[in-house]
């Protein structure tokens, strides 16, 4: 299929072909097919509307046409980066900072590979491999806080509906690629430490109570140390759990601990 746009981004490698579609079935299976061949390495798939957007755990994706990004980027990566942990990390910073820039606001990640504002997630990422690696990422910008009214659909947001603004999807949805591309850049460059940093900030789980729901069941702690390569808990009685990432599912705070939920943002509503 022949995408209606096409262009350059002056990155080191991703965006450096950056190809639009008004609408796909998923923006992961076009970059999935065009992983047949290595030449594509860093092409950035954008689409106005995806008619079966993928999500995690085989549910789907859904964003109203052109109030979102709908990004999947392509990549070849080194064996050594070819880690879940460290791509979906590597995928949430750059939301994360994207975020940042475009929105002024500070976002979190929420483990493995969400991004909230004020708890409610605004964007997801589906990592894809077979051949390569395809990052999809899904962000909200414009849809009205009325979108996620329903309860039905868990807490969610979208840019616009966290500040009441209204964004450039085109814009950020460069931002993105841009970010992405920086970070990439820094994993090849082997400044690894650096995207962990920012991981961990992001995750602002460090030192705190966590409940942590793994392979082996749920384990409850402090959380002491917090990597890309093992996280660990110090229990109540004293005695240390390491764990893989890859053996994590969720890390959550327990309820006590948390401040009441911040109000969304509804057009014409003051204070
Ligand atoms: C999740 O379940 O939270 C992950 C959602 C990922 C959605 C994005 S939208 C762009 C890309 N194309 C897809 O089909 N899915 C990802």
């Amino acid at each position: 299929m022949k995408p209606l746009h096409e262009w350059r981004l002056e990155t080191e490698h991703i965006g450096r072909r950056v190809v639009y579609y008004p609408q796909v079935d998923s923006t992961n299976a076009i970059a999935l097919a065009l992983a047949r061949d290595t030449c594509n390495e860093g092409v950035a798939v954008l689409a106005g509307e995806q008619t079966a957007g993928r999500g995690r755990h085989g549910r789907s994706w859904s964003c109203p046409a052109g109030e979102g990004v709908l990004l999947s980027a392509l990549v070849f990566p080194p064996a050594e980066w070819r880690k879940p942990a460290i791509l979906t990390a590597w995928a949430a910073v750059a939301v994360a900072e994207t975020v940042r820039q475009t929105a002024g606001l500070e976002p979190t990640i929420k483990w493995p590979n969400d991004v909230l504002i004020d708890r409610r997630k605004v964007c997801g990422i589906l990592i894809e491999q077979a051949g390569g690696t395809v990052v999809g990422i899904g962000l909200n910008v414009n849809q009205s806080a009325a979108a996620f009214a329903d309860p039905e659909l868990g807490r969610a947001g979208s840019l616009a509906s966290c500040t009441g603004r209204q964004f450039d999807v085109y814009q950020v949805s460069r931002a993105l690629i841009q970010q992405l591309d920086a970070w990439y850049a820094c994993l090849l460059g082997g400044r690894c430490e650096q995207l962990e940093d920012a991981w961990r900030n992001g995750l602002g789980l460090l030192g705190k109570r966590v409940v942590v729901e793994c392979l082996e069941g749920v384990v409850e702690g402090t959380l002491s140390a917090l990597g890309l390569d093992e996280i660990e808990l110090e229990r109540a009685t004293g005695a240390r759990v390491r764990m893989a990432p890859e053996r994590i599912r969720h890390i959550t705070r327990p309820a006590e601990s948390r401040a009441p939920d911040p109000p969304l943002h509804f057009p014409g509503e003051c204070g």
